[in-house]
């Protein structure tokens, strides 16, 4: 009878020493990050957060500014929302955010961001948000000159429109000088220049060029070039260009889909590697670091 007692007693301050334990954990795993209104963290001079919820806890100090980071993923994996979630946090914080769209039109992007509850009126009016909409066929390419004439002519400083007209606007005497600028998609550009891969190449480069002195973060979205979970993903030109790639996924298993994140490469700054469940919400997107996703799958 006196052995159950005292067993009892043990298994109680057991619970008791655990749960306070994990509280002190807890505390001082929230002190060490300091965090906004909005949940994110602070991050180290000459880095930054996303500002997108549980996905900065995957980057131990934040992504180094000035970096050109691929956002890719299938049709539907959230790449737009990533993307506007992201400059919608750094626009209230006071950040020159533009977003280049190749895809949606403004006013539909627009709407996408007050569907999540995000009003990006007050920021494109008090000047910290642009969103600007190109057509793919504004992409100077010419079809019908010859092999070397073209690439030669595209290679040429005045020779496209999107960058001749972002030059002006972006570098002029009242430049709008972007901190954080999204190119949705490079995956559209590239639907310009089909069957000529070599060119496709050359306007890359130029571009991750042209963004380089831009001195701003360039968060660039494409879509794979094949299925990225369960088959061997080909190096692509994107890849090897850019700084850091950002990896969502939208894969099937049984009869749902799953999302999941994966920061695949992010040169100069550590973070985890692990594939984290992702959420789309009313809210926007959720990342969830501790909860690992598609651990049978190889990529
Ligand atoms: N309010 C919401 N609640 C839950 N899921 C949503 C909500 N709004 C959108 N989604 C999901 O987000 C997906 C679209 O996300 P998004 O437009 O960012 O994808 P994407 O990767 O940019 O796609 P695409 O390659 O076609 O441009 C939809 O297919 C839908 O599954
Ligand atoms: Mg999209």
């Amino acid at each position: 009878m006196g052995q159950q007692n005292s067993q009892t007693v043990s298994s109680i301050d057991l619970a008791e020493i655990t749960s306070s334990i994990k509280k002190e954990l807890k505390h001082s795993e929230s002190s060490s990050e300091p965090s906004d209104s909005m949940g994110a963290s602070t991050p180290s001079e000459g880095f930054m957060y996303t500002g997108i919820n549980g996905f900065d806890k995957l980057l131990k100090k934040g992504i180094p500014t000035g970096l050109n980071v691929l956002i890719e993923g299938n049709a539907g994996s959230g790449k737009t929302i990533f993307a506007l979630q992201l400059l919608f946090h750094h626009a209230n914080k006071g950040k020159k955010c533009l977003y280049i769209s190749y895809e949606e039109s403004v006013e539909r992007l627009i709407q996408h961001m007050k569907d999540f509850g995000w009003d990006p009126d007050p920021l494109i009016k008090n000047g910290t948000l642009t969103i600007k909409r190109y057509l793919t066929s504004d992409i100077y390419y010419e079809q019908d000159q010859s092999r070397e004439g073209g690439v030669q002519a595209m290679m040429a400083r005045d020779s496209d429109h999107m960058m001749l007209d972002l030059e002006p606007f972006i570098i002029g005497s009242d430049g709008f000088n972007p901190d954080i600028t999204v190119i949705d998609s490079l995956t559209a550009i590239s639907s310009t220049f089909l069957g000529k891969d070599r060119h496709y190449r050359f306007y890359l480069e130029r571009l991750f060029r042209f963004l380089e002195n831009l001195e701003c973060t360039t968060f660039l979205i494409t879509e794979p070039t094949t299925n990225m979970l369960g088959s061997q993903m080909q190096t692509s030109c994107e890849r090897f260009l850019a700084d850091g790639i950002i990896a969502l996924y939208n894969a099937r298993r049984g009869a749902i889909r799953e999302h999941g994140v994966e920061i695949l490469k992010l040169r100069g700054a550590p973070h985890e590697k692990k594939i984290a469940a992702l959420k789309i919400t009313n809210e926007g997107i959720q990342v969830f670091p501790e909860q690992e996703v598609f651990g049978d799958v190889d990529s």
